[in-house]
């Protein structure tokens, strides 16, 4: 049975932390993982999320199962956080929660519900999009088709293309959406182009599914669920993928959400077990030690807030590292290509670079980033950003 399988090249992405960790260069910067930093290297438990953990090892009490559903109060807190509660207030009784394992889980069990209620259905990808959506919705049964969306050449959004592109996609189509924070890009839609894409998306009949990996990353935790919250108001059906991986730190104990909103007949009850099922097929139900930090950290107010403080400290940090580095590509002479870079937001850029050069900075210099040229911005520091302009440069 197993004798014919071959031996499968390394992940695109999670590939390169084997890689970075077998150099032996002591100047080696690493760059591909979408993780955050400080400006020593590391990835901190945050500190809400500790004080939670001391709380939850006194009072947690039982290993026994949770339900399918999740950790009790957490798709409450998840809700509360990325459409806010008046909008979650007005659309009772229309949307189905459940925890998932990581945003990654979320987007899987979206996959198989879509595919559970319409099999075969099309989505309609960014061009780029993070490498693990096209292979997880064609493992879910869908198929998929691209969109035009980021242009190189210009270093910025190709609005009119995306929205020809969608014209040409048909009613009951899935439209796959970065919420904010656009992976691999760095380059999010502006409010009046989310508006164009939204009204589109209702015109044609088509069902938005917003993936939110990076909420709290680019202008902060209200302002980044904008067209989200839009998208949920305005359209009957639509689809959330929620990541606590980066705004919590939470990567490891995967721990994300989804989101469905449909306005048929005992909508929240027909989406809420369905979800229940397949969860059920796949994996019975989510891990909960993540969800039940994140969920003990929302439900106090003390905690809450130092979350919020400590996750605009993180914003903050990658937007100044994001400046320093186009600062530094301008100054000799690549404004052009790698300006955009400062005024981009989230966790990453895409550098105008090839995979041959991508390779060579990676070979001679031992900078770890994707042969597409997306960089993870926050593993930048404020003194390795001298020797990663110079090795971009020296490749240029
Ligand atoms: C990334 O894009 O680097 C992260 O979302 C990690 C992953 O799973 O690829």
């Amino acid at each position: 049975m197993f004798s014919h399988l071959e031996p499968l090249p390394a992940d695109p992405i999670l590939g390169l932390s084997a890689l970075f960790k077998a150099d032996a260069n002591p100047e080696k910067v690493d760059l591909g993982v979408g993780v955050y930093k400080t400006a020593e290297g590391n990835t901190p438990i945050m500190r809400s999320i500790q004080e939670a953990f001391n709380r939850l090892a006194k009072t947690e009490g039982s290993k026994v199962y949770i339900a399918p559903t999740g950790w009790p109060g957490f798709t409450d807190a998840a809700l509360d956080l990325s459409l806010g509660a008046p909008l979650v207030h007005a659309l009772e009784g229309q949307i189905g929660a459940i925890q998932t394992p990581g945003g990654c889980g979320a987007l899987r069990l979206g996959f198989e519900l879509v595919n559970h209620a319409a099999p075969g259905t099309t989505v309609w990808v960014s061009n780029p999009t993070w490498a693990n959506h096209v292979p997880t919705l064609k493992a879910a049964g869908l198929d998929s088709k691209v969109y035009r969306y980021y242009d190189r050449a210009t270093t910025s959004i190709d609005i009119e293309g995306m929205l020809e592109d969608l014209k040409g996609a048909k009613a009951g189509d899935l439209i796959l959406l970065h919420a904010s924070c656009h992976n691999p890009t760095g380059a999010d839609l502006n409010d009046s182009e989310w508006d164009r894409v939204i009204e589109l998306i209702g015109e044609r009949g088509l069902v938005p599914f917003l993936d939110m990996a990076y909420q709290g990353f680019a202008q902060g935790l209200e302002a980044d669920a904008g067209p989200l919250r839009r998208a949920f108001e305005k359209l009957p059906e639509a689809v959330l993928s929620y990541s606590c991986s980066k705004n919590f730190g939470l990567y490891r104990e995967r721990t994300g959400a989804l989101v469905v909103k449909s306005q048929g007949k005992d909508a929240a009850k027909a989406l809420t077990t369905n979800l229940a099922r397949i969860a059920r097929e796949n994996y019975s139900m989510p891990p909960s030690h993540g969800a039940a930090l994140m969920t003990t950290v929302m439900q106090d107010e003390a905690l809450r807030a130092d979350w919020v403080a400590e996750l605009g400290e993180m914003r903050d940090r990658v937007n100044t590292l994001r400046r320093t580095l186009a600062d530094s590509l301008t100054q000799k002479g690549y404004g052009e290509q790698f300006g955009a870079v400062g005024r981009q937001t989230g966790m990453f850029s895409l550098l105008n670079l090839t995979p041959e050069q991508v390779a060579s900075v990676q070979k001679d210099k031992s900078i770890y980033f994707p042969a597409n040229g997306r960089i993870n911005v926050a593993g930048l520091t404020e003194a390795n950003i001298p020797y990663v302009a110079d090795a971009i440069a020296a490749v240029m």
